[in-house]
C-alpha cells in the first residue's frame, strides 16, 4: 500500500467557506471541460504516456505543477513506469480530490498546497520529469521565462506544458475573440452560467503566447531544445516539449 502525503505550507490559508463555494463552482464547470474533453485532455494524456514510456524502462520520478484533480495522471501513471508522483497546487480541495484519485495505485504520492511559483524555487531534489498543464499562462512573459528557467533547473530529463497559444500575428483581443467564437458552440454541455463564468474567467486572466513565443522562452529559460509536439483540433491549445 502507497500513502498519500498533502503538505501544508506557510502562507497557505485556510478554506473558508465562500472560498470553497466558488472553488466547487469554477471546479464543477472546469470538469465539464475536462469530462467532455473539451481541451484534449485525453489526446495530450496519451502522448504524455508515450514519453513517458519511450524514455523510461526504469522507475522515475514526476512532478505535476498546479496538478489540479490529478485525474490526468490517474489515467497515465498506471501504465507507465512511475515510483513517484509529486503534485503542487493552491488549492486544497483540487488536493483533495486528487489524493482520492491517486490513492492505491502503487507510486508514492505527495501533494503540496503551494503556489508554483515559491515551490519552484525550493525544490530539494530534481524530478526526471515535470508537467504543467493549462497553468502557466496567466504569467507575464517574464515570469514564464523565469518559472521555466527554474523548472528547468528541477528537472532532469524533459518538460512538458500544454498551453493555450495565439496564432502568429494574433494579437490577444482577437486571440480572445476567436476563442468565444469557436468554443461557445462546441461546448454545449455548459450552462450559459458556466459559460460566462469561463469567459469571464479567460478574458480578465489568459495571456497565451504564440507557438513561437512559448518555443523562444523555452530558449532563454536554457532548455537544450523547444518543440510543439501537438495542436489542438481548435488551434487554441498546444502541447510543448522542452528538452533539459
Ligand atoms: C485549469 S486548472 C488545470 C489543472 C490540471 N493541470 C489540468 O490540466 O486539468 C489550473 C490549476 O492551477 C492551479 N493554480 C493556479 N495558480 C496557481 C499557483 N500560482 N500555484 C499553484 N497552483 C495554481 C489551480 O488551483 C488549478 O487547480
Amino acid at each position: 500500500m502507497v500513502n498519500v502525503h498533502i503538505h501544508q505550507f506557510a502562507g497557505s490559508a485556510p478554506v473558508d467557506a465562500h472560498a470553497m463555494e466558488q472553488f466547487q463552482k469554477q471546479w464543477a464547470s472546469y470538469q465539464k471541460l475536462v469530462d467532455n474533453d473539451y481541451v484534449s485532455h485525453r489526446e495530450v494524456g496519451d502522448l504524455l504516456s508515450r514519453a513517458l514510456n519511450e524514455r523510461f524502462a526504469e522507475p522515475f520520478a514526476i512532478l505535476d505543477i498546479a496538478c489540479g484533480d490529478a485525474s490526468l495522471m490517474k489515467r497515465v501513471l498506471p501504465e507507465t513506469k512511475v515510483s513517484h508522483y509529486h503534485g503542487i497546487d493552491l488549492a486544497e480541495p483540487a488536493l483533495e480530490l486528487a489524493a482520492r484519485n491517486l490513492e492505491e495505485l502503487g507510486f508514492a504520492v505527495d501533494l503540496d498546497r503551494r503556489d508554483f511559483v515559491a515551490a519552484m524555487n525550493d525544490r530539494p531534489e530534481p524530478a526526471d520529469v515535470s508537467w504543467c498543464s493549462l497553468s502557466i499562462h496567466h504569467l507575464v512573459i517574464d515570469d514564464k521565462i523565469r518559472l521555466l528557467r527554474a523548472i528547468r533547473a528541477a528537472t532532469n530529463n524533459f518538460v512538458m506544458i500544454y498551453e493555450p497559444t495565439r496564432r502568429e500575428g494574433e494579437d490577444r483581443p482577437a486571440f480572445l475573440d476567436r476563442f468565444c467564437a469557436v468554443n461557445r458552440p462546441l461546448w454545449k454541455e455548459l450552462t450559459t452560467e458556466e459559460w460566462n463564468q469561463i469567459e469571464s474567467h479567460v478574458r480578465t486572466s489568459d495571456l497565451p503566447e504564440t507557438r513561437s513565443g512559448w518555443i523562444d522562452a523555452g530558449r532563454q529559460a536554457g532548455y537544450s531544445g523547444s518543440r510543439v509536439i501537438y495542436t489542438d483540433p481548435t488551434d487554441m491549445f498546444c502541447l510543448y516539449r522542452y528538452d533539459v
